[in-house]
């Protein structure tokens, strides 16, 4: 009798314990609120994909680079040079993988080489160098398009100014 009264308080304190301790690491903290949902119509931050950003910010530069120095502008074509390379920084940056491969990696490879010819064009003003090194800037392009399945993406020196309101020849 008194055994058996004794193997229940056991086991009822064993349960107990059980109990509690389950309790205690079941007990999530305490949610914070929620946040207000947004409203249906509510403006949703557009973020630019790596097509987006090509558009914006690395073609026109191309553009501008390779009229400048059609024109010989050379201060303008320094210009150019920096706005597409800071282009491709950010680029880098904002979409460091794309489809599974590194951006970055992809654009030092195709393109600091010939960059850097044309960097070294325009600081000599010379405009057949300059003519060569662009061109090789533009292969280096496809070359990362033919990578990354964006073969049908071909880039080539502007035949004509996309910018009527911007002049290209050299002011003094
Ligand atoms: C890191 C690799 C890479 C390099 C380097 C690169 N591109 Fe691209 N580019 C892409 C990819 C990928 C796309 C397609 C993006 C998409 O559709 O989401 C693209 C798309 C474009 C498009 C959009 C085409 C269209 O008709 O809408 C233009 C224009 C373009 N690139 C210009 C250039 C120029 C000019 C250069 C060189 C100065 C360059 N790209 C260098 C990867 C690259």
């Amino acid at each position: 009798m008194s055994i058996r009264i004794a193997r229940i308080a056991v086991l009822a304190a064993l349960s107990l314990a059980g109990a509690a301790g389950a309790a205690s690491a079941q007990t999530p903290p305490p949610a914070p609120p929620a946040p207000p949902a947004p409203p249906a119509n509510a403006p949703v931050p557009y973020v630019m994909g790596m097509g987006d950003l090509m558009n914006t910010l690395i073609q026109p530069r191309h553009t501008k680079l390779g009229l400048a120095g059609k024109a010989e502008n050379w201060p303008l074509a320094n210009y150019a040079l920096s706005q597409l390379r800071q282009g491709f920084a950010g680029i880098a940056k904002a979409v460091p993988k794309f489809r599974g491969m590194p951006v970055g990696d992809l654009v030092d490879l195709a393109l600091t080489q010939p960059l850097n010819a044309v960097e070294a064009a325009v600081k000599q003003q010379d405009a057949q160098k300059f003519a060569a090194a662009y061109d090789q800037l533009s292969q280096g392009c496809n070359a990362c398009h033919m990578e990354l399945d964006h073969p049908y993406v071909v880039i080539k020196t502007p035949d004509a100014s996309a910018f009527p309101d911007q002049e290209f020849k050299p002011q003094r």
